[in-house]
């Protein structure tokens, strides 16, 4: 099995430039498992000056929070993912669910959005992840399913080694609920299974599943010792250098 063990952060709209600098540079500073590839979602002011600071030597890879599905063009406040690929950030987060939610992205923009970073040598973060009525109904594999079905699987096979999924289901974002252990291996697995029937088992195999909503220091290593959880995702723990260094050994 060739999957990474990936944990990335994403700092969502926090930070300023000189405060985004101090906190990657003491995460490079801290001491961190080998094993563990770490990305770091900065706001996009923050790409060129954090990445500037960050040696090749740290491996700490760095990720845009989205990205446009065109390259240019009249789109007035957008960033192309072109510029991101010059700018060789590797990693774009895609489908966030604050960005389904507040900027009103659905299934179809998302398909364009992840062929135009990956036609750009982005790889992509893509999330998924179910609201709380959707769970209580007991209908989250489904609505998973449908996500996956609707902006990923147009995703030709030989693309999908530059596919990271992160589960992240919307009630457990922010909220300090985090999905236990065994719910969130249910779903990584039937993910897991969804890309074995698209994909074929050595792309599931290989395919990085990742699981965020309120992931800490007190519960990464019990989430990531499930076997179809490859890492996380962090939001709010990833702000702190201390918190976010012990997520990131936690394996
Ligand atoms: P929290 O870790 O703050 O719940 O955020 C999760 C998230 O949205 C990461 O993308």
């Amino acid at each position: 099995m060739a999957r990474k063990f990936i944990v990335a952060g994403n700092w969502k709209m926090h930070t300023t430039i000189d405060e985004g600098i101090q906190l990657a540079t003491q995460i490079q500073e801290g001491q961190r498992n080998a094993n563990t590839t770490v990305i770091l979602g900065v706001p996009f002011t923050h790409l060129f000056p954090v990445k500037k600071k960050l040696k090749a030597a740290s491996k700490i890879h760095l990720a845009a929070q989205n990205c446009h599905y065109k390259n240019s063009g009249a789109f007035t406040g957008e960033v192309s993912p072109a510029t991101l690929a010059a700018l060789k950030i590797p990693y774009v987060i895609l489908g966030h669910s604050e960005r389904r939610l507040f900027n009103h992205e659905d299934d179809a923009l998302l398909a364009l959005k992840i062929q135009a970073a990956l036609e750009n040598g982005l790889k992509v973060i893509f999330c998924c992840g179910e609201p709380l009525e959707i769970r209580k109904a007991g209908d989250h594999v489904k609505f998973v399913q449908k996500q996956l079905e609707a902006s990923l699987f147009a995703v030709p096979a030989t693309d999908m080694k530059n596919i990271i999924i992160a589960y992240e289901p919307i009630w457990a974002i922010g909220t300090g609920e985090t999905a236990s252990p065994n719910q969130a291996q249910e779903i990584h697995l039937a993910i897991r299974n969804m890309l074995k029937k698209q994909y074929g088992k050595r792309i599931a195999d290989n395919t990085s599943i990742l699981y965020g909503g309120s992931v800490k220091s007190s519960n990464a290593k019990e989430i990531f010792g499930q076997p179809d959880v490859d890492g996380g995702l962090v939001g709010g723990a990833a702000l702190d250098s201390q918190e976010f260094l012990k997520i990131i050994n936690s394996q």
